[in-house]
């Protein structure tokens, strides 16, 4: 099937004139990210449009744990008395404003949550760190649910990621 966005690991390609709307996301970007991998702190996956090689998007992925008390009690009781469980975090997400509203942010939450789920390193849900409201209200009209003592941090089970997120190539 031939799609326009093909989703891959941020390589070499230029990054400066990524525009998100958000200042700091857009320098963390450009100027932040390399030394983020290279620590061992974060991965960094790029949504690319294929017929200009221009980065419509991008996500970082890191391992995180939830605290189990941060959870909704129909949760908690189907769960071992852990007192954390391991989950999958989207540190950050931005689409480009040329990109934006075509699925995409929604695409690199799918990609993110089928990486975490085909990972050999467990994890029971993905977490997102919304950067404002907005961001917050975009992931909770997806399905995620917030996390109750990270007042900016919401998550989704990947049992229903399926449900909720697009998890193929974007169109
Ligand atoms: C939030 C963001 C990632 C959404 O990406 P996107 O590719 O435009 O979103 P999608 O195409 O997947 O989804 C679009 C839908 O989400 C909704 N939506 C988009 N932004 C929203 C927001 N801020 N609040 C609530 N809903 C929002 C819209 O209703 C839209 O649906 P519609 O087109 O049918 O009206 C993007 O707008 C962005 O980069 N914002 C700036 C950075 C940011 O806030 N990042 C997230 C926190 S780290």
């Amino acid at each position: 099937m031939t799609t326009r966005f093909r989703i891959e690991l941020l390589g070499r390609r230029p990054r400066s004139t990524f525009a998100c709307g958000d200042a700091a996301l857009d320098r963390y970007f450009a100027e932040l990210v390399s030394q983020d991998i290279r620590r061992g702190l974060a991965s960094c996956f790029v949504v690319v449009d294929k017929a200009t090689e221009r980065i419509a998007g991008f996500y970082t992925l890191a391992a995180t744990s939830i605290a189990v008390s941060d959870l909704p009690d129909e949760m908690v009781r189907r769960l071992p008395r852990y007192p954390t469980v391991p989950a999958a975090l989207v540190g950050r997400l931005a689409i480009d404003l040329g990109f934006k509203r075509q699925g995409l942010g929604r695409a690199l939450l799918g990609n993110a949550a089928a990486r975490a789920a085909r990972s050999e390193v467990a994890a029971y849900a993905l977490v997102v760190d919304a950067a404002n409201g907005a961001a917050a209200a975009y992931y909770a009209a997806i399905g995620f649910r917030p996390l109750a003592t990270r007042a900016t941090s919401l998550f989704l089970p990947l049992a229903l990621v399926a449900k909720a997120l697009p998890t193929g190539d974007p169109a």
